[in-house]
């Protein structure tokens, strides 16, 4: 009997081990994907794919680079697709020539629809509560 239980113990280690380690490692992922944007990028001046990566992440994920009291941007305002038809508007509002210059007119619309009651009619925001998306660059840039 004891010999049996010198046996199971190790076993039964091993197992809390690697369950406490999973969740550990479930937890991490979850934690890191729901991060809002709050390093900056690092992208060339010019780097319009780059641009664009930003806007979708910052869309994707939210963003809480300004610590306004007002509060960070919320992620998932709109879908993935939809952010980088909007990423590609927001582009020539930079004066980029966007990777897909076919999603522009959507974009527009898009933009309008979710994004200008906070950011304001023309993108400029609002100083203090809302970013002006139409500066070179973007904070996050
Ligand atoms: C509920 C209000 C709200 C809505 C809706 C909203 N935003 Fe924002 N947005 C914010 C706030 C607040 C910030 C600043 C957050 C921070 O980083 O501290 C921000 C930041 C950003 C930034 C980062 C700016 C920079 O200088 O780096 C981008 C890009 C952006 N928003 C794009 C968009 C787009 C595109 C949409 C539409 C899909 C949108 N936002 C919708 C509130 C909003």
């Amino acid at each position: 009997m004891k010999r049996l239980l010198l046996l199971l113990l190790p076993i039964a280690l091993f197992l809390v081990g690697y369950f406490a380690n999973r969740h550990e490692a479930s937890h991490e992922k979850t934690k890191t994907h729901q991060k809002p944007s709050q390093h900056t990028w690092h992208c060339a001046a010019d780097d319009v794919r780059c641009f664009e990566k930003y806007v979708v992440h910052v869309i994707d994920e939210g963003s809480d680079i300004f610590h306004y009291p007002s509060g960070p941007m919320p992620p998932h305002t709109v879908s993935h697709t939809e952010a980088k038809k909007i990423a590609a508007f927001m582009a020539t509002l930079q004066g980029f020539r966007p990777t897909h210059p076919e999603w522009v007119q959507e974009g527009r619309y898009l933009f309008y629809g979710n994004c200008t009651g906070c950011h304001g009619p023309n993108g400029k925001g609002q100083k203090g509560y809302f970013p002006d998306l139409t500066r070179h660059p973007l904070a996050g840039l």
